[in-house]
């Protein structure tokens, strides 16, 4: 599959050549809005799989933000819809083999923690990969990456580094901690929310690492951010609900877009 979204991106992309993917949650569609000279192509053009879930677009938007060409995937795959994880990583694969050098990506999150309530933005340190899949099992091909790929520095600490010093200088509040990924479709249960607490997470979510896993594998930078939509069940005595989590993100969806734009513009 790989070669042929190569093929298909290539002849889509009118000789653009972006060199970052912007990867885009529940409810942050519109950070590719301001993208200059934009063009939207159909995930179908491609071969992608038109993503379905409520929130999530589906189309590939390329356009210039800051001092970079950019592709931003409006809509992702998610496990929980049954796409099987070696997609994500063929789709990653493709974009690293057309020249993209660095992954953004953002989710809607859970919060572990009370102090980092619904509305915060949290930078990603590391994640716990619970989904119990992983993108990279099957035969490998050296071409796209490595059979034993190292995940000790996954989310690149220039790149953290240069985001902290923007929200700084934004005065924006940034956390940092742990993701956790669950494949969904329920949200946790308080025992089990209690649980990934032990086990060092701060934020928990049904998305993010099949792709920072293939990114790393690729050879990809990766900037890692949640907008955190809701704290994790028991944690408050509200019920969860997709609703809530895509008001929410529409409500922080701001706040990260100027960071963002500022950040690749310094970048
Ligand atoms: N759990 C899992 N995924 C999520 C949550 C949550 O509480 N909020 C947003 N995505």
């Amino acid at each position: 599959m790989i070669e042929q979204y190569v093929k298909n991106l290539s002849l889509n992309l009118n000789n653009r050549h972006p060199d970052t993917l912007l990867i885009l949650g529940s409810g942050l569609g519109g950070l590719a809005e301001n993208f200059e000279d934009a063009e939207t192509i159909a995930y179908e053009k491609i071969g992608f799989p038109q993503a379905g879930v409520a929130g999530h677009k589906g189309q590939l938007v390329v356009g210039r933000l800051g001092r970079h060409e950019m592709v931003c995937m409006q809509g992702r795959f998610h496990l929980y819809e049954g796409y099987p994880p070696q997609l994500i990583k063929d789709v990653i694969c493709a974009f690293a083999q057309i020249g993209v050098k660095n992954l953004i990506v953002t989710n809607a999150a859970g919060s572990l923690k009370t102090e980092m309530p619904a509305g915060s933005l949290m930078l990603i340190t590391d994640h716990i990969n619970l989904s119990g899949q992983n993108p990279l099992i099957g035969k490998n091909n050296e071409k796209y990456g490595p059979r034993f790929p190292d995940m000790s520095l996954a989310y690149n600490l220039d790149c953290r580094e240069k985001f902290k010093a923007v929200a700084r200088k934004c005065g924006v509040e940034l956390h940092e901690g742990v993701y956790l990924m669950v494949t969904g479709p329920n949200f946790e249960t308080a025992a089990e929310i209690r649980a990934f607490k032990v086990l060092g997470a701060d934020a928990i979510g049904m998305s993010t690492v099949p792709e920072v896993i293939s990114a790393v594998y690729a050879g990809m930078k990766v900037l890692g951010v949640s907008v955190i939509t809701n704290l994790g069940t028991g944690l408050h005595n509200m019920q969860q609900s997709h609703n809530e989590t895509l008001a929410q993100a529409a409500l922080a969806a701001g706040k990260l877009q100027k960071l963002l734009e500022l950040y690749l513009e310094e970048e």
